[in-house]
């Protein structure tokens, strides 16, 4: 949720370094855009609505710079999408510029307060409160003070990077928003929200942590924690990601590589230390009360697992999302288990569950992907998943991975890990099988068919219902088609009604004890004129459309995901559709 770049060294192209880092960190928020740098005369601005990936470098007519520029590509929160709006922010005087990441939670109040002392505000954001907040800090303090002063009046969560415009260093501060330092050759240093953003220019990373600051000037780099004047030490780690692996290659779009990419990202999910899986199944069994996290598609997931866990472990889970969580606060004990579900490890209604746990004396365990994250680093034990960046806003190969964790879990829990993992073994080799040209061809006959429907509905029972549920957010965030998924018992309640001729169902019939009921309910919707789409390994006299699926038992909901998810891809292209940047998406939500 919003992407922050900043450069300090001595390159004198310092605007144009930032533009590219903040084109790589467009997943993160791409509603407007914007960059301030110094010259030797004072701090430039410039900022646009619409995407930093469609500024050419002609438009980019920048001054030369001292070598040091911010940057940010906005997901609005609070104030619309404006010009206006973009970060940058500056102070009054225009001495203080910043980007921010988060939610400043109390702005009005000190709003208020500064607007006594003759501020005047030209935004509606509460970003611009922070800048006019160190400008008045910096009338009597130092620039380091008064960024410290700021953020100990700032409540929320948030990461911000300021310039002066008479200092030569970048302020940057966290408190649950990301902010890695790049440390790249001769005193030249990065500050991105993600790895990738500048993976061209360094491996070399240094994590801020939460209520941690850096200063960065032109001969070195010093870190606080907020309430502290002494430095303290961080360690630099060389991380394993290639530029390649962040780079879309002979793809047109992130969304379809990362599909790709689920050939080999399920051996690379289940082939890691079984161990740590074995530590986690131990304190699954041993919890009294063991709830599953995630938000969005990663609480689909979570709620997957409760299936999974049910039928291959029998062993009963709790599951919700995030933002939910805190409703379940007084069932928490010192034997409760939290298991957080994240692709980013970045979630801020994730991060917040694990908290209130924490505060409880629970266990906290992560399944995520970037080990580096918040997630990660606050839970006792962390499954990685292994799957490498994922840039596309709509997840795809993360979920399967998660899902392949949690079975595997489900099975390392009856104390059958070794049959759990020859399982995955085997699917992982029919995903490869499947993934080739002549398969995408074949959705795409019926993508062609539906595009330009108005609503579309997906049915599962058991483990497929879940999957049905992320099936529909597939389709609606890339597609923009109204799309719902139902248990398909529930259909004949009220969704039925929304039936009518040429309805698109697209049914999840996998080989288990649903399959005969489930086959009922697409009668039922193919009675009242519905046109079916079966996924399943068999091809039934109720399907107007079969998409084959390899038959895989307990792992189908991994293999009856991956069609939607081209289907989904698919419809956003034949669309016209962005479908690595879906409207008003973001791929890393740090807001609540
Ligand atoms: C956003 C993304 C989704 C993701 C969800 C949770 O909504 O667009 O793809 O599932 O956040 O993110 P996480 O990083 O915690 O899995």
């Amino acid at each position: 949720m919003c992407g922050i770049f900043a450069y300090n060294g001595k390159k004198k192209n310092a605007p144009e370094i930032v533009v590219e880092g903040l084109k790589r960190l467009e997943y993160r928020g791409y509603d407007s855009w914007g960059i301030a740098y110094k010259t030797e005369t004072g701090i430039e601005i410039k900022k646009d609505v619409g995407k930093i990936g469609d500024l050419k470098p002609s438009e980019q007519n920048f001054k030369e710079s001292t070598g040091i520029a911010i940057g940010h590509s906005r997901w609005a929160t609070h104030g619309e999408v404006t010009k206006q709006n973009a970060h940058p922010h500056v102070s009054d005087k225009k001495e203080i510029a910043l980007v921010h990441n988060g939610i400043f939670e109390n702005y009005l109040e000190i709003k208020k307060y500064l607007k006594k002392k003759g501020h005047k505000f030209t935004s509606q954001t509460d970003t611009e409160v922070i800048a006019h907040l160190i400008e008045e800090h910096s009338k009597t303090h130092s620039f380091e003070d008064s960024v410290k002063m700021a953020i100990k009046e700032m409540e929320g969560r948030y990461a911000i990077v300021v310039i002066k415009k008479d200092e030569d260093k970048i302020i940057a501060a966290r408190k649950g928003s990301p902010l890695i330092v790049g440390v790249g050759k001769e005193g030249e240093y990065f500050i991105a929200s993600d790895i990738p953003a500048f993976l061209k220019h360094t491996k070399k990373v240094i994590y801020l942590d939460d209520n941690q600051l850096c200063v960065v000037d032109k001969s070195k780099i010093e870190f606080f924690e907020h309430a502290s004047p002494d430095p303290i030490e961080k360690r630099i780690i060389e991380i394993e990601w290639d530029e390649e692996s962040a780079e879309k290659g002979e793809f047109p779009h992130f969304m379809i590589k990362e599909i790709m990419e689920q050939k080999d990202t399920l051996n690379r999910a289940i082939n890691q230390d079984p161990q740590v899986l074995e530590d986690l199944a131990k304190e699954v069994k041993k919890a009294f009360g063991t709830y599953f996290i995630g938000c969005g598609t990663a609480g689909k997931v979570a709620m997957l697992g409760e299936y999974l866990f049910a039928k291959i472990a029998k062993k009963h889970i709790n599951c919700c999302f995030g933002s939910e969580f805190k409703n379940y606060k007084n069932f928490l004990t010192e034997k409760t288990l939290l298991v957080a579900i994240s692709q980013s490890g970045e979630t801020a209604d994730t991060l917040e569950a694990m908290e209130i746990a924490k505060e409880r004396g629970v266990k906290v365990a992560a399944i995520v992907n970037v080990e580096s994250s918040s997630i990660a680093r606050m839970a006792d034990i962390v499954v990685p998943i292994k799957v490498g960046p994922e840039k596309a806003v709509a997840s795809t190969k993360a979920t399967t991975a998660q899902i392949a964790i949690l079975t595997l879990l489900a099975y390392a829990c009856n104390g059958g890990i070794k049959n759990g993992k020859q399982l995955l073994i085997n699917t992982a080799s029919q995903i490869n099988d499947m993934l080739n040209p002549r398969y995408e061809d074949y959705i795409m006959k019926v993508a062609k068919k539906i595009k330009d429907v108005e609503s579309m509905y997906i049915i599962g029972r058991g483990i497929n219902y879940p999957i049905a549920l992320e099936a529909a957010i597939k389709l609606q965030e890339v597609s923009y088609i109204h799309a719902e998924g139902f248990a398909g018992g529930e259909l004949k309640h009220g969704p039925i009604a929304l039936i009518s001729k040429e309805t698109p169902v697209i049914a999840l019939v996998s080989n288990d004890e649903n399959k005969n009921e489930i086959l009922s309910n697409a009668t039922e919707v193919k009675s009242r004129g519905g046109y079916i789409i079966g996924v399943s390994p068999e091809n039934h006299p109720v399907f107007d459309y079969w998409i084959k699926v390899p038959d895989t038992g307990h792992t189908s909901p991994i293999v009856n995901i991956i069609p939607i998810q081209i289907l989904a891809y698919q419809l956003a292209v034949l669309r016209k559709n962005d479908p690595d940047k879906p409207r008003n998406l973001a791929k890393s939500v740090t807001v609540k």
